[in-house]
């Protein structure tokens, strides 16, 4: 794993973006997996002004996002459908059909899981993954113990995710208690992985990420058998972490 050490969450969003624009120039048809949350958002104003300013095109970039909640509507403005479009596709040339998330309130959960991996699949796969990470290890949705060999599956949210997440809802009680997202092999299937990590509250996932063993209970430790993952992690985030580079 490849470590690109940050001053902050602004440096980070910029050398994301750096890296992301140049991927995009010189494969302007590349399959982008991307991410929500808060750790992203900054990368997606980065692209968006570089789009404004510069015109970097995206109009034969395709999208596939990690995970959607159930149950929720695409106008929700808790849905992830809704975050990408106001967070990046409505700010940049992308056709929307090339922009693809898990469907949260399809009829058959696991005829839409199957659908996703093969959508993903059948247009040729991830070429760059974009990943967050979680407290507890997650990526996507995939939450400790998820096996290793997941393909795009539906989950039962852990109750510190939810908390985690419960800052963009009313209350907790309004935060879903499932979600569908892309599995662990699905992610794992990706060409390259960009791995984004701001902040004290990640700094034990990054200390048990770089130095600990690889294990289902800490899900983005598969990443180290990835032969191609890069990481842009901030100085709060690396906070008494030996880096072995
Ligand atoms: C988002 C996702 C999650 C987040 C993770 C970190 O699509 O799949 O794994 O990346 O929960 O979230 P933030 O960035 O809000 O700390």
């Amino acid at each position: 794993m490849n470590i690109i050490q940050v001053k902050d969450y602004a440096e980070m969003s910029k050398k994301a973006a750096e890296l992301l624009i140049k991927k995009v120039k010189a494969n302007p048809s590349i399959n982008l997996g991307l991410a929500t949350g808060g750790t992203p958002k900054g990368l997606y104003k980065e692209l968006i002004h570089d789009h404004t300013q510069n015109g970097t095109s995206y109009q034969k970039v395709t999208t596939f996002n990690l995970d959607e909640y159930i149950g929720m509507k695409a106008n929700n403005p808790n849905s992830y459908h809704y975050y990408m479009a106001d967070a990046l596709f409505n700010h940049i040339d992308i056709p929307a059909q090339h922009t693809h998330l898990p469907n949260g309130r399809a009829q058959n959960n696991e005829q839409e899981c199957i659908r996703y991996d093969q959508l993903i699949d059948s247009l040729g796969g991830i070429d760059l993954q974009v990943l967050g990470i979680g407290q507890n290890g997650h990526i996507g949705f995939n939450e400790p113990g998820t096996p290793f060999h997941s393909p795009t599956h539906i989950v039962k949210l852990e109750e510190s995710t939810r908390q985690a997440n419960a800052r963009y809802f009313n209350s907790i009680d309004e935060v879903p208690t499932h979600a569908i997202t892309m599995g662990i092999s699905s992610i794992m299937k990706s060409k390259e992985i960009l791995l984004l990590v701001s902040g004290e509250s990640k700094s034990e996932a990054m200390q048990k990420l770089l130095h600990g063993e690889i294990s289902e209970d800490f899900p983005a430790s598969i990443l180290k058998n990835h032969p191609c993952v890069t990481i842009i992690a901030d100085q709060k985030a690396l906070s008494g972490i030996l880096i072995n580079s």
